[in-house]
């Protein structure tokens, strides 16, 4: 190596370690900047069965988010298991199939699971259960109205005749594939109810309104091919309640965190009720393998 470069090498060694030199401070105080905690904080709807005198409240939680996940269910579990074991709330698949963390975060009706947690405003989420169930504690709301809404529309194939074959077994129904493509958009829903908790006409008749969720499903099987209780499901909501007390509002529709279209669905069924459109025939015969 000739000397210049010997002499070269020298000085680059020496601008590095000035330059690193000049650089420390900045980067230790990146550094401490980032070991500080990014706290957020999440006011939370509280109410406890066991302590009837004392009126719900909100009770606020700070979260570091730097050793949190990102969605607001990770948080409340982060509460729950580090902060207040007390704190209530259903979930169980986290990641938007099951349905059952849906509360209001943010005022709007949705799954903790697949909602990210605000992190930018700096101002606190709340969390309410799910607006104008009854609560069983906490985030958890009472859902037995829901179910039973659910189950009295029958959610499940229906026909006069049996599908089964000459030596009597069971034979599977035929279904073309437009007719399937009816389905789509409709049998995705998970029963989370955060549709019909938002629809101010369920608020108000919940006992007799069916409400989207169930109204979606009960179309679901109303429009199925190879279903023939059609008559039947119909008839069931022929009154001014079940089905008409949709106004139209859409709540529903904005509201589903699996971009279903639940009013769309009702005004179907509005139409199927009304006598405006009727239920096309099959396009392939659904025993056709029977035969
Ligand atoms: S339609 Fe959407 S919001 Fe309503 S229950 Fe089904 S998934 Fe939930
Ligand atoms: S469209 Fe019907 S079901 Fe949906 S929110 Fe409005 S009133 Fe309720
Ligand atoms: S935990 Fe299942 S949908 Fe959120």
């Amino acid at each position: 190596m000739t000397k210049e470069m010997q002499l070269l090498k020298i000085c680059r060694g020496s601008f590095s370690q000035v330059r690193l030199l000049h650089m420390s401070p900045a980067v230790n105080a990146e550094a401490k900047k980032d070991s500080s905690p990014r706290l957020k904080t999440f006011s939370i709807y509280r109410w406890n069965p066991d302590q009837p005198d004392q009126k719900p409240y909100m009770q606020e939680y700070n979260v570091d988010l730097k050793q949190c996940g990102p969605m607001v269910l990770d948080a409340l579990i982060k509460i729950k298991n580090e902060i207040d074991p007390t704190l209530t709330f259903r979930r169980s698949c986290r990641e938007g199939i099951c349905g059952s963390c849906a509360m209001n975060i943010g005022g709007v009706n949705t799954l903790a699971c697949i909602s990210k947690i605000d992190a930018g405003s700096g101002k606190a989420t709340k969390i309410y259960p799910l607006p104008h169930m009854y609560v069983v504690k906490d985030l958890v709301p009472d859902m037995n109205n829901f179910y039973q809404q659910y189950r009295s529309i029958e959610p499940w194939l229906q026909r006069k005749d049996t599908a089964t074959t000459k030596s009597g077994e069971v034979q599977q129904y035929l279904q073309s594939i437009d007719d399937r493509a009816k389905l789509d958009g409709l049998y995705e829903c998970i029963l989370c109810a955060c549709c019909s908790t938002s629809c101010p006409s369920y608020w108000w008749n919940g006992d007799k309104y069916l409400g989207p969720a169930v109204l979606m499903q009960a179309y679901r099987w109303i429009i199925d091919s190879r279903d023939d209780a059609t008559a039947k499901r119909l008839d069931k909501m022929r009154d001014p309640f079940s089905a008409f007390r949709c106004h139209t509002i859409m709540n529903c529709t904005r509201t589903c965190p699996k971009s279903l279209n639940p009013g769309r669905a009702i005004a179907e069924i509005k139409k199927l009720l009304g006598g405006v459109a009727s239920k096309p025939a099959p396009q392939m015969n659904p025993v056709g393998l029977k035969q």
